[in-house]
């Protein structure tokens, strides 16, 4: 039996793509935001640019082999190879390991499968590694201690990503470790924390553009695909209605209420840049 293909990562292709088409980015992560850069979707590759600089410039001087776990399309990695790191990625997808493979050359090493199932050398050990926008995806009872396992004495972990804050209500943006629960497993991990920084001012607009994109894209064209098919196919139409309702009210909850928005992101989420170094001994 073939494997069942995750839809988050068809989601995460299927944006790459996108994106990579009218824009020309290959980044999967957020843009930061800073004061000077109007948020619109034409500056998304300038924000993402802002945000890889932001992340590079975290990693401490000495550090030479990083390992970029959940590499992505290879985009921080190609800008890491570029500055004279050597890099080695993790990859759960195929698909996208493909794409940073393009990306990054031969040359850029892809351990593939989850980071909670890769098998390394003993002997491998890297100075850093580094989680972009990939921390939430992984199962966090074990990731300290899988991190720590690959660093050399001294080495540090650099995160950047978002986490749950305990807001009540229900937001309809996924994703994100809850913070204390966070809190609670690096404080037990024994990591000294170096750097801790809330960059969710900067990066909530991100929500905005997807919010803005729903509004005058999404909804105008399921729109207008369901004012034909309600035309040209109606009966078609009442039972595919029928069929797919828990769908289609799941859809317009999280793409077309509006709520999917910075403000909501900003009161459910808080987006860190943590840097934590491991002990000598
Ligand atoms: C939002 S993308 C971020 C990609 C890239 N780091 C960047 O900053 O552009 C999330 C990445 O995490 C990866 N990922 C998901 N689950 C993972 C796991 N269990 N172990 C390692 N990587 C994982 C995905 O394949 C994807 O590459």
């Amino acid at each position: 039996m073939t494997a069942k293909v995750d839809s988050k990562e068809v989601g995460l292709i299927a944006g790459l793509n996108l994106f990579n088409f009218f824009l020309g980015t290959r980044d999967l992560h957020y843009g930061l935001w800073q004061d000077d850069l109007e948020v619109c979707i034409q500056n998304l590759p300038a924000a993402q640019q802002r945000y890889s600089d932001f992340l590079i410039s975290h990693i401490p001087a000495g550090v030479k082999r990083i390992l970029d776990v959940g590499c992505g399309a290879g985009g921080l990695a190609s800008e890491l190879l570029a500055r004279g790191f050597e890099v080695e990625g993790v990859s759960p997808s195929p698909l996208l390991s493909e794409a940073a493979q393009q990306q990054a050359g031969e040359g850029f090493k892809i351990h593939q499968g989850r980071f909670e199932d890769v098998r390394f050398d003993q002997e491998q050990k890297f100075d850093l590694v580094m989680f972009s926008e990939s921390f939430q995806y992984i199962t966090l009872a074990s990731v300290f201690e899988n991190a720590m396992q690959r660093l050399k004495p001294g080495g540090y972990i650099l995160i950047c990503d978002f986490f749950k804050t305990d807001a009540p209500g229900r937001s309809v943006i996924g994703g994100g470790h809850p913070l204390k629960k966070f809190m609670a497993a690096l404080e037990k991990s024994g990591l000294e924390v170096l750097a801790d920084e809330d960059i969710t001012r900067e990066t909530a607009p991100n929500l905005d553009i997807v919010d803005q994109m729903g509004r005058e894209l999404l909804h105008p064209t399921f729109k207008l695909i369901g004012y034909a098919f309600d035309s040209n196919h109606p009966w078609l139409a009442k039972l595919l209605r029928w069929k797919y309702q828990k769908k289609i009210k799941k859809i317009n909850r999280k793409y077309l209420s509006g709520e999917r928005n910075g403000e909501n992101f900003a009161l459910h989420k808080v987006y860190r840049l943590l840097l934590l170094r491991k002990p000598e001994q």
